[in-house]
């Protein structure tokens, strides 16, 4: 029977055999497939394995320390954080194209990962990589735009020749809430577990226009008082994903106090889905929407518009870039 200590129990041996004496990297995005990943091989063959966080400064309040701190603590796991925030906004500098922002961000990924690959593979004999791929994305052959634009950024796919590992991929038969069970049982930290499905370019592809530090600032702070009264409501389960959206480039005039402004609106684009491929927009209560609105207008400063999509996918997508 399908229990989440049975399936452990079982990847741990098998890993444990495959791996024997040899040297594991893993590649840390922040989210709960390569979270979990990750956890069982260390659990298999402990501090055999080396993850990798790429901090590319494109994710949202509290996640990279999430991974660095509560992660690091609830797992034991040996960590390398590369800070390459600089490296990314700089490759991002001016970049208003989506499809330019994604390649940006893979290529640069691939790049640090590769580096940092480099420095573990020279103190010791790395042969394997570890993947957080799903059921999901062994069956899907590839298809729509977000499916292959998941693919690439995902998997660590791209590196060069003297730098190909076999892959560990523990989650191949498994399905999202089997993840998640897993999760739980290895003790891992519970908003990473429960964290929604999050773009691989991150909050890049939340902000419409060019992406700065001071962008992602005004988006992250946004984001985060939307995520805190969605849990308050006690609602986080009930949607599949909430993108806050920033449109960077639009302002409309507003009034706050005796004073006209000039801001920025935000997006509120929470949604209902199984997979990702088809959504709806999420009935959200009314009076959650007006909470969220007045905390974003009265706290973060330079937005002065909270509006909200209600569009399905299709037509639209779920992601506005
Ligand atoms: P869309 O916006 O196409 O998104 O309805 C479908 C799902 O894919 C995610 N998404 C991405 N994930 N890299 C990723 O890793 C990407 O470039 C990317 N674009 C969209 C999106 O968050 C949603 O879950």
């Amino acid at each position: 029977t399908w229990t989440p200590s049975n399936i452990i129990e079982e990847q741990v041996a098998e890993i444990r055999s495959r791996v024997g004496d040899k040297e594991v990297i893993c590649a840390l995005s922040g989210g709960v497939d390569s979270a979990v990943a990750a956890a069982l091989v260390h659990k298999a063959v402990g501090d055999q394995l080396t993850c990798v966080f790429v901090d590319h400064g494109l994710l949202r309040a509290g996640e990279a320390e999430q991974v660095e701190k509560d992660y690091v603590a609830a797992t034991g796991i040996k960590l390398k954080v590369v800070d390459a925030q600089d490296r990314f906004l700089g490759e991002l500098a001016g970049v208003t194209d989506p499809e330019q922002k994604r390649k940006i961000i893979g290529r640069e990924f691939i790049r640090v990962f590769e580096a940092a690959a480099r420095e573990v593979a020279a103190a010791g004999d790395v042969e394997f990589l570890v993947q957080g791929t799903l059921y999901p994305d062994v069956v899907e052959s590839g298809g729509g735009t977000g499916t292959a634009n998941i693919k690439s950024h995902h998997n660590v796919g791209g590196l060069p020749d003297d730098l190909q590992f076999s892959l560990i991929e523990p989650l191949r038969t498994l399905f999202k809430d089997e993840v998640r069970a897993l999760g739980i049982e290895l003790g891992l930290p519970e908003a990473m577990v429960w964290r929604q499905p999050f773009p691989g370019p991150g909050l890049a592809i939340r902000i419409i226009g060019a992406v700065d530090r001071e962008r992602l600032d005004l988006l992250r702070a946004a984001d985060l008082i939307a995520r805190q009264e969605l849990t308050a409501a006690g609602l986080d389960r009930d949607v599949w994903q909430f993108p806050v959206v920033l449109l960077a480039d639009v302002r409309s005039v507003g009034v706050q106090g005796d004073g006209r402004t000039y801001g920025h609106p935000v997006v509120l684009r929470p949604v209902s889905s199984e997979d990702a491929m088809t959504a709806d927009w999420s009935r959200l209560p009314y009076d959650l929407i007006a909470r969220i609105s007045t905390r974003i207008t009265n706290e973060v400063a330079e937005v002065n518009r909270v509006v909200l999509d209600v569009t399905s996918k299709p037509p639209g997508t779920i992601e506005w870039e």
